[in-house]
């Protein structure tokens, strides 16, 4: 089984939705047997889609622009049994990085002939070669919880996927994950993450029941709320040391 890993957040290594992931992964990856490839979308060279469209006519599936890194992601893609796509979430989307990489995968797409949208159905449809992955994504965001902030990412990965097509493994309060002081509290957790990761190795899914419970928060609103002025205390002083 081979598991392809695509971090979004610039923050790398020390990033909140890295810990998350790495958690998953535990559990997804438990008794060996798969390969995981890890890849900071930050350290490649991707560059913006040209707009041309050539993709969905002349050159059939293939893209114009040869000489980033797309090529060699869209092979490690269609390779892969399961991508997992990781991210912040920033602005209430996917951050710019993994914006303009999913605007390069517009070749996996079948070209717009004028069929009208259908609520509840991918707008599009994928190209052959790609159905058939399982597709994780998985994001911590700022706000104390993940309710309405994730609508505006959720719509659009429903638009361009289809609902129940990929895995949204969500976590609020990512401010909380990486304090060092909060490290045993957020290590029993970030539990919930293993058992789901180990969820899909066995099922081959996550239930939604399980989706959901990923959501609830680490921390009570109001001790959230005291970690952050704490947290913004110490990044004025500049004593954070996971920044
Ligand atoms: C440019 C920027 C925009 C952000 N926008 C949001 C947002 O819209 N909603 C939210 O809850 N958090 C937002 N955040 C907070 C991050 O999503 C949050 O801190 C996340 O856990 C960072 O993850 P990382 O350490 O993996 O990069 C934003 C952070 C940055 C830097």
């Amino acid at each position: 089984m081979k598991i392809l890993v695509l971090n979004g957040s610039p923050r790398r290594e020390k990033s909140n939705t890295m810990r998350v992931t790495r958690a998953f992964l535990a559990g997804l990856t438990e008794g060996g047997g798969a390969e995981v490839e890890l890849i900071h979308l930050s350290d490649c060279r991707i560059t913006p889609c040209a707009g041309c469209l050539s993709c969905w006519g002349r050159t059939e599936g293939e893209c114009v622009i040869k000489n980033d890194d797309i090529p060699l992601l869209k092979e490690k893609v269609l390779a892969a049994d399961i991508i997992v796509e990781c991210f912040p979430l920033y602005f209430f989307g996917m951050p710019g990085t993994v914006k303009v990489f999913t605007d390069r995968m517009l070749s996996m797409l079948c070209t717009y002939r004028g069929q009208v949208p259908v609520k509840g159905t991918p707008f599009h449809g994928i190209r052959p070669g790609v159905e058939g992955k399982k597709f994780v994504v998985i994001s911590t965001c700022g706000y104390a919880q993940t309710d309405l902030v994730y609508d505006p990412l959720l719509a659009q990965l429903d638009i361009i996927c289809g609902p129940g097509a990929y895995l949204p493994v969500l976590c609020p309060q990512g401010k909380t994950l990486c304090v060092p002081e909060l490290t045993e509290r957020i290590d029993r957790f970030l539990t919930k993450f293993t058992d789901a990761g180990r969820e899909l190795r066995d099922t081959g899914t996550v239930s939604e029941q399980t989706l959901l419970s990923l959501r609830k928060p680490p921390f009570p609103q109001r001790t959230f709320q005291r970690l952050l002025e704490k947290f913004w205390d110490d990044e004025k002083k500049g004593v954070r040391g996971d920044v």
